[in-house]
């Protein structure tokens, strides 16, 4: 069934191929998978643009590792999807290494410049601004993915760094059709980016005007970056010429970035957070990301309920969900924040007796209120915007595993261009808590744990995750955009899967919900029934008046023997896709 299934498919995607300016003969793409996976033996690239994926299935069909098609995935995505792709930004990889059975975290997060101080978003009344910690020079972290994409193919990849950038260049200098995706993105941003004339030049028409479906983006001065990369790896970004155009548009607007911010941006290995679900080992990213100490808290706690026997998205299931997301929002906004900076509780916040104990105060019958749960770890012995990320998984054919979720924060950042290097900056400095209580572009609150320091890195939500089997052999690459919202998605995910049963496609389409504390209000996607809808009502959940879109997630499923890889790109954003190499 499968097996004609993956024919049907192979057929009918092989001819998407031909609309593409990069054609390719070595790869194989599915957009949007819905309800069933794209399935291959010779492992495969997930992205949230089609080209993007296309290159990284190309360096695999040319003996490139999953890391080798990671880095050039992630170089592609910085060209054709200019909303989330990114040099100008930061994100989180995990790598599993097949050969050493091993996983590592590589944290190339933003830092804060050395010249940035605690309370550099307040204005006069002491409130803050969110406009010059959103969209002003100063909203930008001192970019890490450059250092980080280099630091992933230094150590893990087998290709050439010329090898893994050659497509990127290529889409940038020759151009690449617009995708409807692009078009309407562009065009929704197109207030914000007129406003800095590097944005306009780079992202619209000589009279202003956006790109049409299928007219030709060339981007020559981010080809010249990274070209420059290229040729001088880590230093043909952080130093010379692009450094250079950085500093200078920083100092023509009042921006912080400074060389010696450049140059002594640091990549960090860490070692990622994982713990058990249902014998599953699920392993993700630790902080300065909250998103995998507050899954695996989240998952600690719902295991305690044979989840599989309240059916999914009923009201009884999605009530559980609700009030563990609660809880581990409130404990988000205390205690978790940069660990170089701030002791963050990892080891209690992930300990099943403390879930226990969370667990036990959860009325399965009524819903509790915001207002009355604190963070958690208090009561013991211890201590709307438009946004952007996007996520990518590639998974070889020898078992290595790659999931990345990178970003500029919001979509297209902060909307600001560096002239003359042809890409964006982020506006990351907004992930910081600039007030105690304050919430930030995603409604998220903080305090000191999470507060502006020179070389911090702000909290992030990002969730890059794999998860692993009980012989221990990868089964799942995953993560997702969405701000304050990934956490959640991804553990859905982790949960439709483990507990539902259901294939990579099916827990892909599976409509979501979020909670986060604060607001406390239920977030629901589509297709959650208006029954299921009126009883949570009636149990005292406060619903949001409409539905949202949550995320999406780019997966890769696979059997425990690493033999067949089942992938599917979430159709909640169009233009995603799964590809694979067909040499
Ligand atoms: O690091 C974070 O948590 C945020 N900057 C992520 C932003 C994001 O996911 C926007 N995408 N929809």
């Amino acid at each position: 069934m499968i097996k004609s299934l993956f024919n049907a498919v192979s057929i009918s995607f092989f001819l998407v191929l031909s609309s593409f300016s990069l054609a390719s003969e070595k790869a194989i793409i599915d957009p949007s998978a819905r309800f069933h996976p794209l399935v291959s033996d010779r492992g495969m690239v997930v992205s949230q643009e089609m080209l993007a994926s296309q290159v990284g299935a190309d360096i695999l069909a040319r003996g490139g590792n999953a890391v080798d098609a990671a880095v050039a995935t992630g170089f592609a995505l910085a060209v054709t999807l200019p909303r989330a792709g990114n040099l100008g930004g930061g994100g989180f990889m995990l790598v599993h290494l097949a050969a050493e059975n091993k996983t590592v975290a590589i944290d190339y997060r933003e830092m804060a410049p050395a010249s940035a101080s605690r309370d550099m978003f307040l204005d006069a009344e002491g409130d803050v601004d969110n406009k010059k910690a959103r969209y002003s020079m100063q909203s930008s972290g001192v970019p890490g993915t450059v250092a980080g994409l280099l630091h992933a193919l230094d150590s893990y990849g087998t290709m050439s760094l010329k090898q893994v950038l050659q497509p990127a260049i290529e889409l940038a200098a020759n151009g690449f059709k617009v995708s409807m995706d692009l078009s309407s993105s562009l065009q929704a941003r197109q207030q914000t980016m007129h406003k800095n004339p590097a944005s306009k030049e780079y992202f619209y028409k000589a009279d202003g005007a956006g790109y049409e479906y299928g007219e030709t983006l060339v981007q020559k001065h981010l080809a010249a970056t990274l070209q420059r990369i290229a040729k001088k790896g880590r230093s043909g970004f952080y130093q010379g010429k692009t450094a250079q155009l950085i500093v200078a548009e920083m100092q023509r607007s009042g921006g912080l970035i400074s060389h010696k911010d450049l140059t002594s941006y640091r990549v960090i290995e860490r070692t990622p957070v994982c713990g058990d679900y249902r014998g599953n080992s699920v392993c993700a990213m630790p902080p300065p990301s909250s998103g995998g100490v507050h899954m695996l808290q989240m998952l600690n706690i719902l295991e305690g309920w044979d989840l599989a026997s309240l059916g999914h998205n009923s009201a009884a299931y999605i009530h559980r969900l609700v009030e563990s997301m609660r809880r581990a929002y409130a404990d988000r906004s205390s205690y978790l924040g940069d660990p170089d900076y701030f002791p963050v509780p990892v080891a209690e916040l992930t300990d099943k007796q403390y879930a226990t104990e969370l667990r036990e105060q959860i009325n399965l019958a009524k819903s509790s209120r915001s207002a009355d749960i604190r963070p958690g770890l208090d009561n013991r012995s211890a201590g709307k915007e438009s946004t952007e990320t996007t996520h990518f998984s590639t998974w070889d054919r020898w078992g290595n595993v790659v999931s990345n979720t990178y970003t500029l924060n919001f979509s297209y950042g902060s909307g600001i261009s560096v002239t003359g290097a042809g890409f964006l900056l982020n506006n990351e400095m907004d992930d910081f808590s600039a007030k105690p209580g304050s919430p930030n572009g995603y409604g998220l609150v903080g305090g000191i744990a999470n507060a502006i320091e020179p070389g911090k890195r702000p909290l992030s939500s990002m969730t890059p995750t794999i998860v692993f089997d009980k012989s221990g052999a990868p089964i799942l690459a995953t993560g997702s955009p969405g701000g304050s919202t990934i956490i959640t998605i991804v553990m859905q995910m982790l949960l439709n899967i483990i507990d539902f049963d259901m294939n990579v496609a099916e827990a892909t389409a599976a409509p979501r919900i979020h909670h986060q504390w604060l607001p406390d209000r239920v977030f629901y996607e589509a297709g959650v029934s208006a029954d299921t809808l009126q009883v949570l009502r009636e149990m005292g959940h406060q619903l949001n008046d409409k539905t949202s879109r949550l995320g999406a997630t780019q997966s890769i499923q696979s059997d425990s023997d690493g033999a067949m890889f089942y992938g599917t790109a979430d159709y909640r954003r169009e233009g995603s896709g799964v590809a694979i190499p067909i040499k």
